[in-house]
């Protein structure tokens, strides 16, 4: 291969190789992903290029260099001796050290990897680590944890609905499991009142009422989980949002009015959470679990929510209904629909729950 048609590979090289690297890298740093298929190669790539497209023109660069600095030195006119034609084809010490800085790249590469997992930024495993036993130091001890809040959430003045006693039917709970699917589409018509009960039971209800447990397990038997329903076709009930009065087995209406567009915008678009007969939505009083467990209670809560989800699930495969969980929602839109401080009350999980072909 002739020098020349050298020189023009590794600039074609270090174009293609530096633009897969930058556009790998922009991809991934939009994205979130850890790691870009090559990425990392396609930087030591096109890094060892440019050395080697470097040590080609040396001669050329030094020449430049040197003119440079006699042109800038005051009282020196620019040199009149020609700058050096480069050779020919590739000689022995420029092939040198182009395989020299193929192999520094490549154990720079070795020496510095890039970082594995961007652990540092993630605010995720940052809590979790900081929740570990000890593992808040001394900031976990100067935090003020707060007192205990009441356990319940009254709303008073709301018109309230006592449900019906729940008479879940006999089912066969290994049946039940393995057929639980995520159910997303479903009939028109109305849910049966004993439906709801029978799943707010399932959810929340209190089953053991000499100590108030409940259906789902608490850490502390504290139950931070508040249940509320937004109520879109269900047989005796005005449409609208309704909260679960625990203790009584009861509904209580914080809104009425039709919530189906409100709830598939702030589920950005998914229209199950309209074409369902009911929205469950469970928010969390962090307090009541916060004074004290301290840093381990967001764990807790977090943990509560996704079983009271599960027990809705069963609930609603064992009455033949479908449900589907839903984490892809508008914090904000939906704290807003409920009316709570999100502060100190919010959503965490919202389940939708329907008439499905069988
Ligand atoms: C925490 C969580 C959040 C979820 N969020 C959504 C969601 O926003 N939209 C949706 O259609 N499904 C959602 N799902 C349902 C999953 O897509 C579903 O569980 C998964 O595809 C497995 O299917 P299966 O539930 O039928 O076993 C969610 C599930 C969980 C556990």
């Amino acid at each position: 291969m002739g020098r020349r048609h050298l020189e023009y590979a590794v600039i074609a090289g270090m174009l293609l190789s530096g633009t897969y690297a930058l556009v790998s890298g922009m991809l991934a740093h939009l994205f979130g992903f850890p790691q870009f298929f090559l990425h990392r190669w396609a930087g030591y790539v096109c890094a060892a290029l440019v050395v080697l497209h470097l040590a080609l023109h040396r001669k050329r660069i030094w020449g430049y260099l040197l003119a440079f600095r006699q042109h800038s030195r005051p009282g020196i006119s620019p040199p009149a001796a020609p700058v050096p034609q480069p050779r020919p084809g590739l000689d022995r010490r420029g092939f040198l050290i182009g395989a020299l800085a193929g192999l520094g790249g490549f154990l720079l590469g070795r020496v510095f990897p890039a970082p594995q997992t961007p652990t540092e930024g993630d605010m995720g495993l940052q809590y979790h680590r900081w929740s570990m036993p000890g593992g808040s130091g001394l900031a976990g001890l100067r935090l003020d944890w707060g007192l205990r809040p009441p356990a319940t959430k009254p709303y008073p003045g709301a018109p309230r609905i006592v449900l019906p006693s729940p008479h879940p039917p006999g089912a066969d709970l290994w049946g039940i499991i393995a057929a639980r699917r995520s159910r997303r589409e479903y009939l028109s018509g109305p849910l049966p009142l004993e439906d709801l009960s029978a799943l707010l039971y399932a959810a929340q209800g209190v089953t053991e009422p000499r100590w108030g447990f409940r259906a789902a397990p608490s850490a502390g038997a504290l139950y931070p989980i508040e249940t509320y329903v937004a109520v879109h076709d269900v047989a005796g009930l005005d449409p609208g949002l309704y909260h679960y009065a625990v203790a009584d087995h009861a509904l209580e209406r914080v809104r009425a009015g039709d919530l189906r567009a409100a709830l598939v915008a702030a589920g950005v678009g998914q229209e199950m959470l309209g074409t369902a007969q009911v929205c469950f939505i469970l928010t969390a009083i962090f307090q009541r679990t916060r004074w004290r467990y301290r840093e381990r209670a967001y764990r807790y809560i977090l943990l509560e929510a996704g079983h009271i989800g599960q027990n809705i699930y069963l609930a609603a495969t064992g009455l033949g209904l479908g449900a589907c969980a839903v984490g892809a929602f508008l914090d904000d839109r939906v704290n807003d629909l409920l009316g709570v401080d999100s502060s100190e009350e919010a959503a965490l999980y919202l389940l939708t729950v329907g008439r499905v072909a069988a």
